[in-house]
């Protein structure tokens, strides 16, 4: 069996999970929850659940991860042999969400190029996603290529891929979105929006508001899925891990925030104030800011650097997918990491196909309003990950007790938030959850509106 790697130090480490957070999550999703629920606001819960409620879930996954040395599929199960079911189900959710995420990768790469090469037109043009998305070979090719760039990172192992690569991307993903937001909120008329954007309307605020920024931060902080816990396994003894924690949230909450300023008041300029074209998934960054960028001047400079951003956000997002699922068949079966990478590539590339031509060939297979990939996105988002949240905090919280975790977190310094993560654990967080859990399946049943 080869010798498990590790990050050589606490820059690496934090990076290459803030690579794993930081995605399109922060881009696509956050902004957009933010104006809907009340600018100011919504900010302020968000950030105060991710000091309480964030920070205790990872803390939690990532001690777990650096006790056992394992990755999700083995580490539940070391702790205590009748659990480990939870690393099974944890196991699933990468993979679930590795083929997909490397589709969107895909078209991400594609609008790069087609701005890179002046396209700012085409590319607002009003069919121009719907033909590129459902022409079956060229979003193939394009999904082919950034799962290709992901596997190749992985291939080269967690220091010499995922740690170089994060410690090169990452700051460079800062340096473009400060670049564009400064840009963003400069143009004429921009300040409005910028209103809009943070100015608390205490009108939206309601419980609503909380759970749709727990929903967020889960996904945000790529919890309750075997990255932290995988990442945890590579992490030294002698790295700080609350302090870890507490920088990965700052980095994470940074971008998403900054991606507000970069994207709403541009809209709002766009839109004379309107804001119904503020939208989020895939409408937001393929169909409307394209649009945006041809109004600007230089839109076709400014959208390649908006992609090429959205880019690094992506790669090291999926890179940490996939990292996770290799080391789950390493932990499981000994083989080699270039067999395993081999394997998991190839089966991820079979497993994206459907929700690549879900689009085109496939259209017609959708379950109400959502085609594959929405499909998959709802299992693993909506579905497995707020459950295997809630059994992670049943497990540490009355399974293998809190003070597991707290003496793991110890033995490299003290930890100061002792006291509110063991009330998160037992308490607060699995009763959230479970909200959330309800909240989200209700909304997709259309039962309510969220
Ligand atoms: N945390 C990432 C984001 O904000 C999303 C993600 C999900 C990353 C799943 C990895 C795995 O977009």
């Amino acid at each position: 069996m080869e010798k498990r790697s590790n990050f050589t130090g606490k820059l690496g480490f934090v990076l290459a999970a803030a690579g794993s957070a930081v995605g399109l999550g922060n881009i696509w999703r956050f902004p957009y929850l933010a104006a809907k629920y009340g600018g100011g606001i919504f900010l302020l819960v968000y950030i105060m659940l991710a000091v309480t409620f964030g920070f205790s879930l990872m803390c939690a996954e990532i001690a777990i991860g650096r006790k056992t040395g394992k990755s999700a599929i083995e580490a539940f199960g070391v702790l205590n042999k009748k659990y480990s079911f939870i690393g099974w189900i944890a196991s699933v959710i990468p993979m679930i969400i590795l083929p997909y995420y490397s589709v969107i990768g895909g078209w991400v790469i594609k609008y790069f190029t087609v701005f890179a090469t002046g396209g700012v037109k085409d590319a607002a043009g009003d069919s121009f996603f719907g033909n590129f998305s459902a022409n079956g070979a060229e979003p193939i090719g394009w999904f082919f290529v950034f799962l290709g760039l992901t596997a190749l990172v992985v291939l080269m192992g967690v220091e010499k891929g995922v740690e170089k690569v994060s410690k090169f991307a990452m700051p460079v993903l800062v340096l473009l979105t400060v670049f564009i937001t400064v840009y963003s909120i400069t143009r004429p008329g921009a300040m409005e929006g910028v209103k809009y954007y943070l100015a608390p309307d205490f009108s939206k605020f309601s419980a609503t508001t909380v759970l749709a920024a727990m929903g967020q931060l889960f996904y945000s902080m790529s919890i309750a899925m075997g990255i932290m816990i995988t990442y945890g396994s590579y992490m030294k003894k002698d790295i700080n891990l609350e302090s870890s924690v507490k920088q990965i949230e700052i980095f994470d909450t940074a971008v998403a925030f900054l991606a507000g300023l970069m994207i709403i008041p541009s809209i709002f300029v766009f839109s004379g104030g309107n804001t119904e074209n503020l939208q989020e998934g895939a409408s937001l960054m393929f169909k409307t800011l394209p649009k945006v960028f041809e109004s600007m001047p230089a839109g076709s400079f400014i959208g390649a650097i908006f992609f090429i951003l959205v880019f690094f956000a992506a790669v090291t997002s999926s890179i940490s997918l996939m990292e996770t699922v290799v080391s789950i068949i390493k932990d499981k079966t000994g083989w080699g990491r270039k067999k395993v990478c081999i394997i998991v590539f190839v089966c991820a590339f079979l497993l994206g196909l459907p929700s690549c031509l879900g689009y085109g060939v496939l259209k017609n297979i959708s379950i109400g309003d959502f085609y594959f990939l929405e499909m998959f996105d709802f299992a693993s988002n909506s579905v497995l990950m707020p459950i295997v949240a809630f059994l992670t905090c049943i497990f540490v919280g009355y399974v293998i007790k809190p003070k597991v975790i707290i003496d793991e977190i110890e033995s490299s310094a003290k930890f100061k938030g002792q006291k509110l993560f063991v009330v998160m654990i037992k308490y607060v967080a699995p009763i959230f959850i479970v909200l959330i859990l309800i909240s989200s399946v209700l909304n997709a049943l259309d039962i309510v509106e969220i």
